[in-house]
């Protein structure tokens, strides 16, 4: 029996709700029924309940001014930790040993897996070196062990994760714009993609593969204006398959976190 339909046979117990009330995988809804579901039995413990949840790490420490240099978190990267929270069953299951997120910015993405995982070695990359400082204090902040490399995409971590990581993130820089400002340096090389938003995901695209390990699961958030067909379409081709995990419509834009994983 799966986490979530223990806790909705627990809810239906107390509650005597049908079982389509249930079924809606609303994040608010699911902790609302659990905490009910705590204060009325004494079996359920707290441990049990937390670790059904990625917590948002606490990240209001960062200076105003610092989101300047490095991209604040906002509505993407609560996209990106709910699909995770998704999946968190999926991923569980994968006992990961090495997660990496590419494009960390504050490092508020890294923090919330590794608040779950405690024990799998975290590593970070960005561009932008005042990003790789603001996940170490993101990480100290919230009592976790994060490694932040400043390089670009993955190549000076490459080498030593080659077919060994098990969760790979990636939020990127996805608007479109013309193609020369894409940049990688400011804030700017959070936010501009070039044609299609994908100048910069796609030159990492081809290194997928080579980073996951068997059974490794590699998250995207992508744009509708990014064509996730296409997308999904290259990566197929490099043999792996595709679950669109969550889609949500934040303002104008309209977000997606894909999944792919070995097929
Ligand atoms: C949309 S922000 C996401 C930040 C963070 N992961 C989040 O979800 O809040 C994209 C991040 O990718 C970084 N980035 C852009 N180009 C990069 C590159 N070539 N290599 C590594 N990081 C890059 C930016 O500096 C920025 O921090």
């Amino acid at each position: 029996m799966t986490y979530f339909t223990q806790c909705t046979k627990l809810c239906q117990c107390f509650l005597g709700q049908s079982e389509e009330y249930f079924l809606e995988n609303n994040k608010e809804r699911k902790m609302t029924l659990l905490y009910i579901v705590l204060l009325q039995s004494d079996s359920v413990s707290l441990e049990y309940v937390g670790d059904s949840a990625m917590n948002t790490p606490i990240f209001d420490f960062l200076k105003d001014d610092i989101y300047d240099t490095v991209y604040e978190p906002s509505e993407d990267s609560f996209l990106l930790i709910d699909a995770l929270e998704n999946d968190l069953e999926l991923i569980r299951k994968l006992n990961p040993t090495i997660c990496l997120e590419v494009g960390t910015g504050s490092g508020v993405v890294i923090s919330a897996v590794s608040k779950v995982f405690p024990s799998a070695y975290c590593l970070a990359t960005d561009i932008n070196h005042v990003a790789a400082l603001a996940t170490k204090k993101m990480a100290e902040t919230n009592k976790v062990i994060i490694e932040p490399v400043v390089t670009d995409l993955t190549s000076a971590v490459m080498s030593r994760v080659l077919n060994q990581v098990d969760l790979l993130v990636f939020n990127p820089p996805y608007v479109v714009t013309p193609s020369e400002e894409v940049c990688t340096q400011s804030l700017q090389a959070a936010w501009a993609g070039g044609i299609k938003g994908r100048q910069v995901m796609d030159r990492f695209f081809p290194f997928v593969p080579k980073l996951l390990s068997s059974k490794g699961l590699f998250y995207v958030v992508v744009l509708k204006d990014n064509k996730p067909d296409e997308v999904t379409e290259f990566m197929c081709g490099q043999g792996l398959k595709m679950n669109n995990v969550l889609s949500r419509c934040c303002g104008i834009e309209h977000l997606s976190v894909l999944r792919f994983e070995n097929g």
